[in-house]
């Protein structure tokens, strides 16, 4: 099988321990740090903004993967990079030039990622597929850790992959929201290749080991 990355979501987090949280993601096995960004505009919860992430990314030693749930991105794409943002992602839902947002990311020395909210069909990216670093396909509506996977996902992640293939593009395929033991398996088989995971990692006992298991998918 393929490598796959793993993301915790440092929304699942201890925020009166975000250190000690932080800290164990850099000693486990995970790859990058998933970072989620909601304004209470776009999606109806308000997480933490520019000096929480500035917290973070000062203890990070890991890809800082921002996922903004916010109306008009745009506004912030310079402080974002400038806070250490490595991948960009922005909601197509949230975006009217959305390929003006993409090469704004880029030329910011970002990369640039698109999140689908469960609604949103994949094929809208066709004529732009060739320009986004990763799409991100929510698997819960956006707004909330701690929700259940909806199922059609694996049908867009299979619809996905082949948009990619068909185009040659080299996008990578990002799932975000109730990933578990249960999906992740699958979710790599039909075409993930980056596993955002709050509340299964955050919320489980030995949160290095879950990682661990998440990274081989031995369960
Ligand atoms: C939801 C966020 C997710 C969330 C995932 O709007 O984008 O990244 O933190 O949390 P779990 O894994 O608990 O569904
Ligand atoms: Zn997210």
């Amino acid at each position: 099988m393929k490598t796959h990355k793993i993301a915790p979501s440092i929304l699942a987090a201890d925020f009166g321990n975000l250190q000690r949280d932080i800290e164990m993601v850099n000693q486990s096995e995970a790859d990058w740090f998933h970072i989620d960004i909601m304004d209470g505009v776009f999606v109806p919860n308000i997480s933490f903004g520019m000096p929480v992430l500035k917290a973070i990314s000062q203890h990070a030693q890991k890809f800082i993967d921002v996922h903004l749930m916010i109306v008009d991105p745009d506004r912030y794409i310079k402080t974002f990079a400038d806070l250490g943002s490595n991948m960009l992602t922005v909601h197509y839902e949230a975006c009217t030039h959305l390929h003006r947002t993409l090469q704004a990311i880029k030329a910011a020395g970002m990369q640039a990622g698109v999140a689908l909210n469960p609604h949103t069909p994949i094929d809208l990216l066709k004529d732009v597929i060739q320009d986004i670093d990763l799409v991100c396909v929510m698997s819960v509506n956006p707004g909330f850790g701690g929700q259940s996977f909806i199922k059609n996902t694996f049908n867009k992640v299979a619809e996905l992959k082949e948009l990619i293939l068909s185009k040659d593009a080299d996008t990578l395929i990002e799932i975000d929201g109730g990933v578990t033991d249960k999906n992740a398996k699958k979710l790599v088989q039909t075409g993930a290749d980056i596993l955002v995971a709050g509340s299964f990692v955050f919320k489980s006992e030995e949160p290095i080991e879950t990682i661990k298991e998440l990274k081989s998918l031995s369960f």
